[in-house]
């Protein structure tokens, strides 16, 4: 796969409908995104608006109904279920609202997992990234053991771990309060360079404005995208 398209998301008209008995529930109604490697995104909207369908289907954990979606280079539309597993293995990996570790392993463990899924036992340090994360001293701790912004850094090591150069985020601070969900914000934030797009998605206004992108979804469209109105405010400046 060429390397400057590895990290590189197009949804080009995306729809998705669900079936609810004799009901057609559309999801999302023809969407639009282009994010570019290096750029982190919020993806904004009030609950039921499309957010997780969205990153689903960009994580190929979904299919659309029509449109096309490439991701690192593939064609998600024109993708075996063999190749669909291999992006997932090989291009996303996702962060949850709550933190979704094994609870019988260790920190080590859970890091040492995203290795395993993406073959790349060898080629990367849990405990080095973990350190990067802010966990050097909980190590051997299992997820009961850690507070929920340790738990969260736990997730984001192991999402980081798989060397995949794009990162799902789906409310991320949801369990978390202001000052702990702040501080993964910042670390999600960081995430984002040349190898990697960093896509969270929140229902919060507030939490929004820190990104330098915020795509904002309404009724399975999306209604607006570029800067938050004011521009990027420092996360210490916000008030959720
Ligand atoms: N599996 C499903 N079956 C039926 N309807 C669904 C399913 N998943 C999502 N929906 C509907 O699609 C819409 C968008 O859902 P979702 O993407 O989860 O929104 P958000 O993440 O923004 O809250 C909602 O109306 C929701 O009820
Ligand atoms: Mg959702």
């Amino acid at each position: 796969m060429d390397e400057e398209f590895r990290a590189v998301i197009d949804l080009e008209g995306v729809t998705k409908h669900y079936e609810v008995g004799p009901v057609l529930v559309t999801a999302l109604g023809g969407i639009d995104l282009h994010v570019s490697a290096g750029e982190f995104v919020v993806i904004l909207g009030a609950s039921g608006s499309g957010k997780t369908t969205t990153l689903n289907l960009i994580g190929a954990l979904d299919t659309a109904s029509s449109g096309k979606i490439t991701v690192g280079g593939r064609d998600l539309s024109n993708s075996s279920r063999s190749e669909l597993f291999a992006l997932r293995r090989e291009t996303v990996s996702f962060i949850f609202q709550s933190f979704n570790l094994f609870p019988s392993l260790t920190a080590t463990e859970n890091v040492e997992f995203g290795m395993d899924v993406s073959g790349r036992r060898d080629s990367a340090d849990p405990e080095e990234i973990l350190t990067s994360v802010g966990l050097s001293h909980r190590l051997g701790h299992f997820p009961h053991e850690l507070s929920g912004g340790e738990q969260q850094r736990v997730a984001i090591a192991r999402a980081l771990a798989t060397g995949n150069p794009v990162l799902l985020a789906d409310e991320p601070t949801g369990e978390l309060d202001f000052k702990t969900g702040s501080q993964i914000l910042e670390l999600l934030a960081e995430q984002a360079d040349s190898d990697r797009v960093v896509l969270v998605v929140t229902h919060n206004r507030e939490i929004s404005r820190m990104a330098d992108r915020v795509v904002e979804m309404s009724s399975g469209q999306i209604v607006s995208d570029g800067p938050p109105p004011g521009g990027k405010t420092p996360l210490s400046e916000l008030r959720w």
